[in-house]
């Protein structure tokens, strides 16, 4: 049995890891036979403590040269092949609903910007290095929120990381709605500027709807 891979995205503060949780528990109360996984990128592992290290320690108003801008794609990459080998694919093996809390579309949309004007076309050049070997999720969940919005809602949270401002936040909200209109069928998109309940209830519908298939 092959389980299924749902992941969640979006600009920093749209609220998604608060409405995993929620997902999470919903699916687990009316199914409770389902094994569920609840992971998330950056990951726990080597790797991904490093970028998490990383992105409390810089603020975001530090220029960083081209090789550090392209160290720290390669590092989300290597994070994600580690979550893919250590979590990923062997709970899809168990036939588990894993659900993750960011995926490589993040990649896309963020490093899509650090990397702008370093590589030609940058979204459509790092989906092309996934490509050979990623597994693409059955669904992808994209929680919209207008980046102002997002940031006060970081700000009522302790610790700042350096991708949180305006204008940053800005273009990758516009990655994220690019990558989504050129995958329309893996895609549901979220308004996330809706109460905490309401946006949990939406996105545990479109599981359970995918679950149903
Ligand atoms: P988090 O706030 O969802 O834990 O993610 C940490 C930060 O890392 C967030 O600002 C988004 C960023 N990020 C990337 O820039 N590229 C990636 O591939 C991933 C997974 C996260």
């Amino acid at each position: 049995m092959f389980g299924r891979l749902i992941t969640l995205e979006g600009i920093d503060g749209s609220g998604k890891s608060t409405t995993l949780r929620h997902v999470a528990s919903r699916i687990a109360e009316k199914q409770p036979k389902r094994k569920i996984v609840l992971t998330a990128e950056p990951t726990s592992g080597a790797v991904g403590r490093i970028l998490r290290a990383e992105l409390r320690e810089t603020s975001g108003n530090e220029p960083m040269s081209s090789a550090l801008r392209m160290n720290e794609l390669f590092l989300f990459m290597a994070d994600h092949a580690h979550h893919l080998a250590e979590t990923v694919l062997p709970s899809l093996k168990e036939g588990a609903v894993v659900l993750s809390d960011r995926y490589a579309d993040s990649t896309a949309a963020y490093q899509g910007v650090t990397l702008q004007g370093i590589v030609p076309h940058p979204i459509s050049w790092i989906r092309e290095i996934f490509r050979p070997w990623n597994v693409v999720p059955d669904m992808t969940l994209l929680f919209l929120l207008d980046p102002e919005s997002a940031l006060k809602r970081l700000k009522s949270r302790p610790g700042r990381e350096k991708f949180e401002r305006l204008e940053f936040l800005r273009s990758v909200d516009r990655n994220f709605r690019r990558i989504a209109l050129a995958e329309p069928e893996r895609f549901v998109l979220i308004d996330a500027a809706r109460d905490e309940e309401t946006v949990a209830e939406d996105a545990t519908a479109a599981v359970l709807d995918l679950l149903s298939r």
